[in-house]
């Protein structure tokens, strides 16, 4: 592990057998480097690659880990993995993870968000050696009044479409797991966490603005955008990540005062329509333009208004703050994927790398605890 590394979670994770559902993804491959690099012995569970190119094959990441390829559907297998890993802290994000995807396959979507959820809770209820386990949902899992103001984590669960009420189902089920079993033994910690928007270097999944909008820019075509309007509160893909990391840690110590749901969001600045972050991709990219395509929109596709959270939990009692400006964000998003375009042979293993380290630097230099040595 490098110096700069280190840090309290480099205390927790050193050493740690971590196991991620949905390594190869988005997030899951930036966690799994994330990890790695902190020293843990890191395996992944994935069914698959989201995408061609992807992340998780573009740095490597199976020389530095061990994945195993695998469904959180099959309960039978998911179970005789984490039995034989044996892991101290479980971070599931496997899940059919797009919105218009889930109006395609929403069966699919609802066993793999909903029952997938299940099958780790259970295994993980069924292992002793797991002190601390995070449940990735998303922002869209409340019931979305179209308020003003931030949701709470005591809100009520909802979801219009098959993949928000996915995430609204797991929370429940969530709820109930750690009432009746994880909390009555006290043995592990356990939480959801709530983000949404998050964007940053290495997703090429589909009906991703970000991706969608390197794909264009890289092809040098015109961005052809549906919703231009419509605001979202962007967050670079570190900040859940650290989150999510800071949780494992809180409540692998102190599982009774943390374990419960936890949301993460940027800060109010970083709320943008998706014409001004288009925009903002394509100056620091240097070139490009885009092309409002509203009118193709099916009407039967719901699109939320802005859905705002409220972090209040995450900022008074982890402490955990967003660290990234709205700039920052950009600028380290683009930084990635100009690089990748410039020298596509690279292995981006370092790169991410090397933005996990300046991302750590920065927290720590604006007074996040969890940062600092
Ligand atoms: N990216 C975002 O903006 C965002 C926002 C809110 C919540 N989330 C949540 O964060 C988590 C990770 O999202 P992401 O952006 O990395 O998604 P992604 O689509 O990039 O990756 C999904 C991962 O899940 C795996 N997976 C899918 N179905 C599976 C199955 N049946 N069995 C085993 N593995 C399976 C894929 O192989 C991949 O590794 C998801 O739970 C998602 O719902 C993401």
């Amino acid at each position: 592990m490098s110096e700069d590394m280190k840090s309290i979670l480099s205390d927790f994770y050193h050493g740690k057998k971590v196991l991620i559902t949905g390594d190869t993804g988005f997030k899951g491959s930036w966690l799994s480097i994330w990890l790695h690099e902190l020293g843990a012995e890191v395996m992944g569970y994935s069914n698959g690659l989201p995408s061609d190119p992807c992340n998780f094959t573009l740095s490597c990441l199976e020389t530095r880990i061990q994945h195993i390829t695998g469904d959180v559907r099959n309960f039978d297998y998911l179970k005789e993995i984490i039995d034989r890993f044996q892991p101290d802290v479980v971070f599931h994000l496997a899940a059919q993870a797009i919105v218009r995807q889930s109006y395609e396959i929403p069966k699919e979507t609802l066993d793999t968000n909903v029952m997938g959820t299940v099958n780790v809770l259970e295994a993980v209820r069924q292992c002793p050696s797991v002190q601390s386990m995070v449940i990735v949902t998303s922002d869209k899992c409340y019931e979305n009044r179209e308020h003003v103001w931030g949701y709470r984590e005591n809100d009520p669960m909802g979801g219009d479409d098959p993949y928000s009420s996915s995430k609204g189902a797991a929370e429940l089920i969530f709820r109930s797991y750690l009432k009746s079993f994880f909390s009555r033994n006290g043995t592990i910690g356990a939480v959801t966490a709530r983000a949404g928007n998050v964007i940053g270097g290495g997703d090429w999944a589909r009906d991703r603005i970000v991706s969608d909008t390197v794909k264009a820019l890289a092809a040098g075509k015109p961005i052809e955008i549906r919703s231009p309007k419509a605001i979202r509160p962007w967050q670079h893909v570190l900040e859940p990540l650290s989150g999510y990391l800071v949780l494992g840690a809180r409540i692998a110590r102190d599982p009774k005062r943390y374990s419960g749901s936890w949301n993460f969001g940027p800060a109010d600045s970083s709320a943008m329509s998706v014409g001004d972050l288009v925009t903002a991709i394509i100056d620091a990219w240097g070139s490009g333009e885009w092309k409002d395509v509203s009118e193709s929109n099916d009407p039967n596709i719901h699109e939320a208004g802005w859905l705002r959270l409220s972090c209040d939990k995450a900022h008074a009692l982890l402490p955990w703050n967003a660290v990234l400006s709205f700039e920052e964000n950009i600028y380290m998003t683009v930084k990635w994927y100009k690089f990748y375009y410039d020298y596509p042979t690279s292995n981006m293993y370092q790169f991410c790398a090397h933005q996990i380290r300046e991302y750590m630097r920065i927290a720590a230099q604006r007074g996040q605890e969890w940062a600092q040595y």
